[in-house]
């Protein structure tokens, strides 16, 4: 009842998040799917396959190239880590040739780092690529990766016998995790895996993920970005009121510092990850990235707006002339806006702003361009018109922050 009440108050009712009291912010690490996928060949290939090396330079590099001070907190370990055999307890284990010290030693050592340490298992009978699933054991799992000290799990939706289960498993996962008594961010694939039958419950889902994969995996190139983008806007009214502290959604990887997309695209994803309020995971070598795409994924601005107290979602608002403009709501009434230039052929074109239309201007503000380059643009008014400059696949990122008239 009480809960009705403040519902009714507050207008909008917000969706009980899962009460593990993580993620609070979109999380913020590496991940190793896109960028090593499974490479296990470690004789051909020894610096780039799944072993525990490849993790514990990643960590390295995570303090000392100053991402750990940006905010990248995980190094996520995704799948193909693990023996193809249970133990003789029915527990998961690691591949013993490529992490022959073990899960928990490569904890203590992220942990040193003073990182946290992510994993991956599958909700069905065997992981997408073949590994040992956990139905049926997920209060044994649960229980090894937080005696491991494992801080995040990411569970994946391949082989589930029945999909009508899905919700159940996910369920029971959320909270076999909870009774371990260990703090672990969930993050869930159980969206991905219903659409193709119906609309999830993200209600549901909110209450037991920590963040949720709604859509197919990216890949290293631009045409991938722009489908995430797509579905993502043509989903909004369902996915933006659940996101918020506790619970968001996860449009993939940051693939930026590969090989797919050029520096404006770099951009672009950088910009509406950021509006979208998802989780940063990049999938990148970190020993070899290029200054720019580095000095991008490392941007303040961009990452003070991904990681926004008020934790609300953005949203396109409009599509016109080949532009999308997207917003999101931020903390003392500002905003950011996003204007991508959709038009891939041609040169850089013109967008005009009219603030008259913006509530954030009303009567002034104080507008900032964080993207393509850190420009501040002054005090503006309702009577302005703000005209920028974007090149085709890139995106200017501005914030707009209400100013006292005196
Ligand atoms: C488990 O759930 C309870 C009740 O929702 C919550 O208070 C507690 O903090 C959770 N514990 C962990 C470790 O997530
Ligand atoms: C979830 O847990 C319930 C209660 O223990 C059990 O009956 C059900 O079979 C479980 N479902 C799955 C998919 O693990
Ligand atoms: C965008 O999404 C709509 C609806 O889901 C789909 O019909 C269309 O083909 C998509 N366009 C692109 C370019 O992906």
């Amino acid at each position: 009842m009480a809960n009705v009440i403040l519902c009714f108050l507050a207008l909008i009712c917000s969706v009980q998040s899962l009460d593990n009291g993580l993620a609070l912010t979109p999380t913020m690490g590496w991940l190793h799917w896109e960028r090593f996928m499974c490479n296990i060949d470690c004789d051909m290939d020894p610096q780039n396959c799944i072993r525990e090396e490849l993790f514990m330079q990643m960590a390295d590099l995570m303090v000392e190239e100053k991402w750990k001070d940006a905010g990248y907190e995980f190094v996520c370990i995704d799948d193909c880590w693990s023996s193809h055999q249970r133990d003789a307890q029915g527990r998961l284990q690691a591949d013993p040739k490529r992490f022959p010290s073990g899960i928990k030693k490569l904890a203590d050592y992220i942990h040193s780092k003073g990182l946290k340490l992510g994993i991956y298992a599958d909700v069905g009978t065997k992981t997408c690529a073949g590994y040992p699933g956990s139905l049926g054991h997920y209060k044994t799992d649960a229980k090894t990766f937080a005696e491991w000290g494992v801080d995040l799990l990411k569970f994946d939706g391949c082989y589930m016998p029945d999909w009508t289960l899905l919700a159940e498993g996910y369920v029971n996962m959320s909270k076999a995790l909870n009774e371990t008594g260990r703090k672990i961010v969930y993050s869930c694939e159980w969206p991905l895996y219903e659409w193709s039958h119906q609309e999830p419950n993200y209600k549901a889902i909110k209450g037991a993920c920590n963040h949720w994969r709604n859509y197919g995996d990216i890949y290293d190139q631009w045409v991938s970005v722009k489908s995430i983008l797509n579905w993502t806007a043509n989903h909004q009214n369902i996915l933006v009121p659940v996101a918020g502290p506790g619970g968001w959604n996860d449009p993939d990887m940051l693939i930026i510092g590969n090989f797919g997309l050029s520096h404006d695209q770099q951009q672009t994803q950088m910009a509406l990850w950021a509006i979208m309020a998802a989780p940063l995971l990049m999938s990148n070598d970190l020993r070899n990235i290029p200054y720019k795409s580095k000095k991008l994924l490392q941007n303040r601005k961009i990452i003070a707006i991904n990681q926004d107290r008020a934790g609300k979602q953005g949203y396109r608002i409009a599509e016109v002339n080949g532009f999308e403009v997207w917003e999101r709501p931020l903390s003392r009434g500002g905003l950011a806006v996003a204007v991508i230039n959709k038009q891939e052929i041609g040169g850089p074109r013109h967008f005009s702003i009219s603030l008259a239309t913006v509530t954030s201007c009303n009567p002034i503000c104080k507008i900032t361009q964080i993207l393509p380059t850190y420009r501040k643009l002054g005090i503006q008014d309702v009577e302005s018109k703000l005209i920028i400059l974007v090149n085709p696949t890139g995106t200017t990122l501005l914030t707009i922050k209400p100013s006292k008239s005196d």
